[in-house]
């Protein structure tokens, strides 16, 4: 859940390289910050509590001048877990001689035991946090080479790891190492990085190193080598990073929440480029590598997600169900792994992620394998650990989704979901017509979301209205179902605001003893199935007083009326009405927090990839 950076190299400055690359890396982690550089006298640390611009405005210039002759730096940026987010627990983390200098993701779970055996032989701990401990046991294991120390040490600790250390006897070297938390090298000319995300790399290079999980790589400018922990070495391909540099700036915006949600249009189309067969009325996944047969042979689905993409998932659970017929569970990632699913021959587990890193669903991937399911993936960044180890799956194509509020993921995502149902659907029931009926569907999705964007102020005002709210409440029924808990996840997460997701049905089971005159309850009503029922619902809401937003579809007459403020989605199918309706509540979302004036991009207590359980 935090960011490392680490540079090797004399082609840079290194200080304002990593802070650059910090930055950048910022969404990941934001709650404190540090860097230490490996100059020829030894190392040199400096952190802070709070955000990155924190830490630039440490670097004083006599500190610059005194790391100029640096020929190699770690940095990090943290969401706190062991400890809280104070200067002496933030990364980087020393031994007691300052002779290591270490950088982690991840969690260490028998720190406790190691720091309790180095205390009782008198080593000096500073900080509340786990990831000092492998520091001091690093220090330990040194036997005059880094990469057999740190080695030696990873096989003392459980959990999970991604590292970068530098050491005062071999400046120039980074050791850096993965378990369970991502790593990557970045490979430029007499010049090398390493980092948790492709993200800070954009500017320096595009062709990078995914290390596997048991890899330690002993990095400098000009070679890298790769082994597993038992000292044999492995060998890594070099991959290319398809992201433009631009597509992970704010471009003129003012967040990249909202330049993100402006993108959906052309994500949606990028996700769909070249995916529809309009000869034979299906979709091409290639990347799912299964035959008709394969298709045929898959008997049920269980989709393992968080968050937001769980979300995504809940609305694949209808396009499989109605469309292939295939019974389909959707698990919240954790619950997946942790209450001995039942998984039968034609088992397909499908994982959901943005970001390909997420700890509980990688966990439900493997529980899954291991219990002799057929895997497979739908993530937006390439080469991450879900996709990689999926080993089949589809890629979203989104583009970086820098803000931590999903928004493009989560409609690549359904997106892709229809393309998926659409292709097993026609192994089994569905006609080559009705295939042609929904890919003819499917490809408005971009413009209605365009359309919606289009009237993002009429939404803005209304957003204002209600933005000083306590309470909300999103109800839906059917496909709107899961974009209403989606909507209510997109405001609490971004603007403080309590905000609920419930079917509408659920309502009257107990939540509407909440409603009164100050919480606002967000209808979907759109023209789908259900209308009537969702109306009485909402007839519900204002007998108890709540002000009613209802989201209708263009040329509605009846929701319209009984309600306080409206929004128009425009007129789609079911399969894809969800599309223009959530960025409608994402918009609403991002005007509210707004408002309140709220950290859109990094919001309290976040982080934008879970890496942790
Ligand atoms: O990268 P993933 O899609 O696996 O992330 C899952 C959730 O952590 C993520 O969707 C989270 O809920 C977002 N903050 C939602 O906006």
């Amino acid at each position: 859940m935090c960011g490392i950076v680490a540079y090797t190299g004399k082609k840079r400055e290194i200080v304002p390289t990593l802070l650059d690359a910090l930055v950048r890396l910022e969404y990941r982690g934001y709650d404190s910050a540090g860097i230490a550089v490996s100059c020829p006298d030894g190392i040199e640390i400096l952190k802070t509590s709070g955000k990155v611009k924190a830490l630039q405005e440490k670097v004083s210039s006599d500190w610059k001048e005194k790391v100029k002759d640096a020929v190699a730096g770690i940095a990090h940026t943290r969401w706190a877990t062991h400890g809280p987010p104070t200067e002496i627990n933030a990364h980087p983390h020393t031994d007691e001689k300052k002779n290591f200098a270490l950088v982690h993701n991840g969690i260490i779970d028998n720190y406790s035991a190691i720091k309790e055996r180095l205390q009782a032989k008198g080593v000096k701990f500073s900080s509340e946090t786990d990831t000092e401990a492998l520091a001091h046991l690093i220090a330990e294991c040194y036997m005059g080479d880094l990469c057999n120390a740190v080695a030696a040490a990873l096989k003392q600790v459980t959990g999970t790891f991604g590292i970068a250390v530098i050491s005062r006897d071999s400046p120039g070297v980074i050791v850096a190492a993965r378990k369970g938390s991502p790593i990557v090298i970045g490979v430029g000319e007499d010049e090398a990085f390493v980092a948790s995300d492709v993200s800070p790399l954009l500017p320096y290079t595009k062709r990078v190193i995914y290390l596997n999980d048991n890899d330690i790589a002993v990095v400098r400018p000009d070679r890298i080598d790769i082994r597993n922990m038992d000292n044999i070495p492995v060998s890594r391909e070099v991959a290319h990073i398809g992201w433009d540099i631009k597509a992970a700036e704010k471009g003129g915006h003012e967040h990249f929440m909202i330049k993100e949600i402006f993108e959906q249009p052309e994500a949606i189309a990028n996700a769909l480029r070249g995916r529809m067969d309009t000869e034979l009325g299906t979709s091409k996944l290639d990347g799912l590598n299964f035959s008709e047969t394969d298709v045929a042979g898959i008997s049920r689905i269980i989709i393992a997600a968080c968050g937001t993409s769980l979300h995504a998932g809940m609305l694949g659970e209808y396009f499989f169900e109605d469309l292939a017929n295939i019974p389909v569970e959707v698990d919240q990632a954790a619950e997946f792994r942790y209450r001995n699913p039942i998984i039968q021959k034609g088992t397909l587990a499908l994982a959901i992620s943005q970001s390909g890193e997420t700890a509980d669903t990688l966990a439900a991937v493997r529980e899954a394998k291991l219990k002799g399911a057929i895997v497979a993936s739908i993530c937006n960044v390439v080469g991450s650990t879900i996709a990689r180890e999926t080993g089949r799956g589809v890629y979203l194509h989104a583009g970086p989704e820098i803000g931590v509020a999903s928004t493009k993921a989560f409609t690549c995502e359904v997106a892709i979901l229809l393309l998926m149902a659409l292709k097993f659907g026609r192994a089994a029931r569905l006609s080559r017509q009705s295939g042609f009926a929904l890919i003819s569907e499917i490809e408005k999705a971009s413009g209605l979301v365009k359309n919606v964007i289009d009237g993002a102020q009429k939404i803005e005002k209304i957003a204002r209205k209600y933005a000083r709210a306590r309470d909300f409440f999103f109800i839906g029924r059917g496909y709107l179902y899961p974009v209403a808990l989606e909507g209510a996840l997109k405001l609490k997460e971004i603007s403080y605001i309590h905000a609920e997701g419930y079917h509408a049905a659920e309502l009257k089971h107990g939540p509407i003893a909440l409603l009164d005159e100050n919480v606002p309850v967000v209808v979907m009503a759109n023209d789908l199935p259900g209308k009537d029922k969702i109306i009485g619902n909402l007839q519900e809401c204002r007998a108890r007083k709540a002000p009613v937003i209802a989201i209708v579809t263009e040329g509605d007459k009846d929701a319209k009326k009984y309600s306080d403020d409206f929004i128009e989605i425009p007129r789609a199918s079911d399969f894809v009405t969800p599309l223009p309706t959530v960025v409608a509540l994402q918009l609403f979302a991002y005007y509210t927090a707004r408002e309140r004036g709220c950290s859109i991009d990094q919001p309290r207590n976040l982080a934008k990839s879970v890496t942790v359980e």
